[in-house]
């Protein structure tokens, strides 16, 4: 297969390329900041490029012709706990987290869906913090607010390349231990990863537009 990855140099990207490369799959792997992990797994199917996916500027390196699979997984979190508090969160952050979560994937899905054939898939790394019905604890208005309006973009993705046979899911990768959690979490990327492709590897499964935790579990939304 060939799978395109976004925001893949460390945390659950760079557990997706290790993934995809050790079943034999060509990986295209797209970095904003090159942190030295990537280059360090070098082979014939790994391909690197730069991509920021908050700007509309596109990548800096050679598309594939055709791609089997997107995982739209960079993201940010933005200001702390109490930085995105009722009382402190800002404008510029809301947009700033918005512009990276929600606008990133779409862009990238603008770019890339016409290299995608009928049969292949886009998978959006979404979070519960993104689920109206699971938000019994208030507050993290802008990472909440970003992958919430992910998953209704991906759900418009879903219907809107129906036609063109390409399956679209909104995943979460559970709480997992990587540099957005500070290495909290509870669970490592290696964890996380196995379910999510697990889930990815029997995706028509689940109806295009689902919302899937890296457990198999559907996320209400
Ligand atoms: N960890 C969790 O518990 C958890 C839970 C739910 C959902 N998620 C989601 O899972 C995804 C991966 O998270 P993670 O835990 O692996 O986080 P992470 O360790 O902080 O890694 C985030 C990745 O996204 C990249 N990125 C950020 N902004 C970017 C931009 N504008 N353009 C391109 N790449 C960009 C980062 O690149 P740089 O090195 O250049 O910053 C990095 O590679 C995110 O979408 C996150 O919201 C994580």
């Amino acid at each position: 297969m060939k799978i395109l990855v976004t925001g893949a140099n460390r945390g659950i990207g760079l557990g997706f390329v290790r993934h995809y490369l050790q079943q034999g799959d060509e990986v295209w792997a797209c970095y904003r900041t090159n942190s030295g992990a990537l280059p360090e797994l070098a082979c014939d199917r790994l391909h690197l490029l730069r991509w920021d996916v908050g700007t509309d500027q596109g990548p800096e390196g050679e598309l594939p012709d055709q791609l089997d699979m997107l995982i739209n997984n960079a993201g940010i979190y933005g200001p702390d706990k109490r930085g995105q508090s009722l009382q402190q969160i800002s404008s510029a952050a809301m947009q700033e987290v918005f512009n990276v979560d929600c606008i990133g994937p779409l862009r990238v899905v603008q770019r890339l869906h016409r290299h995608m054939p009928a049969g292949s898939l886009i998978a959006n790394i979404g979070s519960k913090m993104g689920s109206v019905a699971d938000n019994r604890s208030g507050g993290t208005y802008a990472y909440r607010a970003a992958k919430a309006a992910l998953v209704i973009v991906s759900r418009s993705m879903a219907v809107d390349l129906a036609a063109d046979g390409i399956h679209v899911l909104t995943l979460h990768p559970g709480w997992v231990s990587t540099d957005m959690t500070r290495h909290g979490g509870l669970i490592d990327v290696a964890t996380s990863v196995a379910g999510m492709t697990q889930v990815l590897a029997r995706c028509r499964d689940y109806p295009s537009g689902s919302f899937v935790a890296f457990d198999g579990s559907l996320v209400p939304f």
